[in-house]
């Protein structure tokens, strides 16, 4: 055998263990996704680019902003539901997409750990820091569970998963919202296909209500929206030797009535040319020129249980707030549908 030379492994933790499909080749991605998206009109970023480490630590800021009202909503909603998701879904297994820093999911762990034999969580997040620090901190604090924890891009490497009973998938948060309704569509419908007649998909939702409220929770007063949208900028500067000016650019985020979404932007203010070294790509802004940032859906019952049974999942529960801000929604696979894959 080979010595395996430069690669070295964390200790074996018996309940825990961790797939990396995020190696070097991410980079790549992120350099295609750069390049796609500023060489086109109008100029676009996508989301997911925002969570590096230091994006990630602005956003769990966001979610304890006065404003910011989706997170504290959804952890309201599961402090109350978690217990009856968790029955009715007959789950033994969370898997959950985007887990971040997983802390939530602790709501929906614990029913779960009460009902099943051998739970386990599967934790599926980009941020290799954050699957690694949930999951240590979750099996030590809950003897009897097991992580298996992916480190990766949800939208990829679904298909490697470890076969499990009663799988619960969690997509939470709202990040459904990040996704045009055809991008939507496509991801429902694969993610439909891993479904299997024992498992349920509970995806949480931020639903459309007064603009207003819309707009504040994305135009906080400390400026730590502005701060975590500019940072996209600073992780191009990093992986792909950028000199992009963040104080040459001005956060921008309002509500579109039309298309039901929050979109945020960049704004130059000022003419300033950038340059994109790994791209061999030069930018011009002229003062006013925009980088669409990200796009954040806001749904009704309707639009979120259509786009659900157009997938072959049928919506059976339905969650909320007194005053209908957020709401997680429960599916299964129709019954058709299982009998085709
Ligand atoms: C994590 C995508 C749900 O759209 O509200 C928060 C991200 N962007 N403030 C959202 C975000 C600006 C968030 N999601």
């Amino acid at each position: 055998m080979e010595p395996v030379g430069e690669l070295s492994f964390a200790p074996v933790i018996p309940s825990l263990r961790l797939d990396v499909f995020r190696g070097d080749e991410w980079i790549t991605a992120f350099a295609n996704d750069v390049n796609y998206g500023l060489g086109s009109e109008p100029r676009e970023l996508p989301p997911k680019y925002f969570y590096d480490a230091r994006g990630s630590r602005l956003f769990d800021r966001i979610t304890e902003l006065p404003e910011y009202y989706p997170t504290r909503t959804e952890r309201a909603i599961l402090e109350r539901c978690a217990g009856q998701i968790v029955g009715i879904a007959g789950a033994e297994t969370l898997v959950e997409l985007g887990s971040g820093s997983s802390h939530k999911t602790e709501l929906l762990l614990e029913p779960l750990i009460e009902r099943a034999a051998n739970p386990l969580y599967v934790p599926i997040d980009f941020s290799e820091s954050a699957v690694r620090e949930a999951s240590v901190r979750l099996i030590e604090k809950y003897t009897g569970l097991r992580v298996h924890g992916v480190i990766g891009d949800f939208e990829k490497h679904l298909g490697g998963l470890p076969p499990a009973p009663a799988r619960l998938f969690a997509f939470l948060g709202g990040t459904i919202g990040n996704m045009k309704s055809d991008h939507m569509a496509f991801f429902l419908k694969r993610l439909g296909r891993l479904l299997g007649p024992a498992d349920s998909l509970l995806v949480g939702v931020d639903l459309v209500k007064e603009s207003g409220e819309l707009e504040a929770a994305y135009n906080d007063a400390q400026g730590v929206t502005a701060e975590f949208n500019k940072n996209v900028l600073a992780t191009i500067n990093d992986n792909l030797s950028g000199d992009f000016d963040l104080d040459g650019f001005d956060h921008i985020a309002f509500f579109d009535p039309e298309n039901s979404w929050i979109e945020m932007r960049l704004r130059a203010n000022a003419a300033q040319s950038v340059r994109i070294g790994a791209l061999d790509m030069r930018l011009e802004f002229e003062a006013g020129d925009e980088i669409r940032t990200e796009i954040s859906r806001k749904f009704s019952r309707e639009e979120i249980e259509r786009e659900l049974r157009i997938a072959g999942l049928e919506p059976y529960g339905w969650y909320t707030d007194e005053d209908s801000r957020f709401a997680l929604t429960l599916a299964a696979p129709a019954a058709g549908q299982i009998a085709l894959s």
